[in-house]
């Protein structure tokens, strides 16, 4: 490529091509690639030396206090345990999803534990920030507003204030005048992006991005702005659920996969501290067709109930339809099932949800996806006080999961009292719980339900 050809972006995946197309080729994305202006490459000079530090140097570098805790419990455990000084994070999700109050909410709540604190929208003016805050009952905490979307701006009232910590809401509004390219286009963001966390590691600063995400799951272009801030956080949820999810997807200072539950009210967000008891609290007498997963959630156990329906199917090709979990997860528990216990879902429309809008990952979900839908289509009900975990092989073999003895202690103390799990499970010292151990899940068929 020539110095001076035109670059070719997809504003989805950030791929970088020759020439333009209809589709972008990396990621499959339609009519997503658009023209950037060169790099311009500089002379070939010897630059300055820059600036080292000996590792050992550190501990002495750095005095101050390394995490601010927010005062938010559920927040500061995303975080790792508390916000790191002079770290990047982006807070990616739904338009409407309830970023903008969470943000509020935690800059008032640093704010009060005495981090001086700048909350720049790009989307508001900063009456109407105040009116929000007024609406959570914030009115009193000492957060700095700004309206503003020019990043030459911000930066120069970022130097003067000297906040610990910066909120820009969002990057897609924030613009350089030295980019050519309409703000929320890849390249102003990746640029605004860029200059915000030099920005913030230079001086110290911590800087929180809020990110909108497109329909399919990614954030607006900035695929880019992922790697180059140190936590990526989504904050998702169900539209027409109460509940929203804080989920860590990547973090330099503490466990990713660690989520945050909170529950959004007339009046802002509140915080979940016992997940479990919420997320089963809709649960009435057993019924057919429902499972309870023992789940973990980065650090801590989750207990979700799993539901399945199986009906005869008037299509040809019988209905698959998944909320909550992985429908390719869901295909091949059934081909273990149809393959290995030759139990038959031809002809058979399966529905499954996880209730309360929660989202599981974990694949050791397999044994309580597969006891929903067996429970559906026998219409048997599971024993009440039954959880379920363990991680489906495809030759129909149970295999033991990570963390047993948090997932019996968390169902034990939600008035658990059997659990079904995997041969050779870890169990340690799991008090009032009685552990059925199964070998595979021909064995668990033919003891939950008779011959299958
Ligand atoms: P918002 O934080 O503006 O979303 P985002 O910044 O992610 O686009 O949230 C807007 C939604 O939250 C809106 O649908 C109304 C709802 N909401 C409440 O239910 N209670 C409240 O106290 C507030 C402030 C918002
Ligand atoms: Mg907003």
């Amino acid at each position: 490529m020539s110095k001076n050809s035109p670059v070719f972006t997809c504003s989805q995946c950030g791929a970088v091509h020759r020439k333009w197309s209809g589709k972008c080729d990396a990621c499959n994305a339609w009519n997503s690639i658009v023209e950037e202006a060169p790099l311009s490459t500089g002379p070939k000079a010897l630059g300055g030396k820059g600036k080292t530090i000996l590792l050992t140097d550190l501990a002495t570098e750095e005095d101050a206090p390394p995490r601010a805790s927010s005062g938010i419990d559920e927040l500061d455990r995303v975080l790792g345990g508390g916000l790191v000084a002079a770290s990047a994070i982006l807070v990616g999700g739904d338009p409407g999803i309830g970023k903008s109050t969470l943000l509020l909410q935690a800059a008032a709540s640093f704010a009060m534990n005495g981090v001086k604190c700048l909350y720049i929208s790009g989307e508001e003016s900063a009456a109407q920030v105040r009116m929000r805050a007024q609406r959570l009952g914030l009115q009193h905490a000492p957060v700095m507003l700004g309206a503003e979307t020019n990043l030459r701006d911000i930066l120069t009232t970022l130097d003067t204030e000297r906040p610990r910590l910066a909120i820009i809401d969002s990057i897609q509004t924030m613009w350089l005048d030295t980019v050519e390219a309409a703000p929320g286009s890849v390249s102003q963001v990746r640029a605004a992006a860029h200059e915000l966390v030099t920005f913030a590691k230079r001086r110290g600063v911590a800087v929180i991005l809020v990110g909108h995400v497109t329909k399919d799951g990614q954030i607006a272009g900035p695929r880019v702005v992922e790697h180059m801030v140190d936590t990526v956080l989504y904050f998702e949820g169900e539209r027409g659920h109460q509940f929203r999810i804080l989920r860590a997807v990547k973090n330099r200072f503490g466990p990713s996969d660690e989520i945050g539950v909170f529950e959004m009210t007339g009046n802002g967000l509140q915080q979940v501290l016992n997940p479990s008891a919420l997320f089963l609290s809709e649960r009435g007498t057993a019924n057919p067709g429902s499972a309870v997963f023992a789940g973990i959630e980065g650090t801590r156990p989750v207990l979700t109930e799993i539901q399945a329906l199986v009906a005869p199917s008037p299509l040809g090709t019988p209905r698959r339809t998944v909320v909550g979990l992985d429908s390719g997860r869901l295909s091949t528990i059934l081909a273990v099932l149809e393959a290995r216990c030759g139990i038959p879902f031809a002809g058979l429309d399966v529905f499954l949800n996880v209730a309360g809008g929660m989202r599981v990952t974990e694949p050791a979900a397999d044994l309580a996806v597969a006891a929903a839908i067996l429970s559906a289509r026998e219409d048997v009900a599971i024993p009440p006080e039954t959880v379920l975990f363990g991680e489906i092989s495809l030759s129909g073999a149970l295999r033991p999961v990570g963390q047993t003895e948090n997932r019996l202690k968390e169902a034990a103390k939600l008035g658990f009292s059997q659990a079904i799990a995997p041969s050779r499970s870890k169990i340690g010292s799991a008090e009032g719980m009685k552990v059925r151990e199964m070998p595979d899940l021909t064995t668990f068929v033919g003891e939950m339900f008779g011959a299958g």
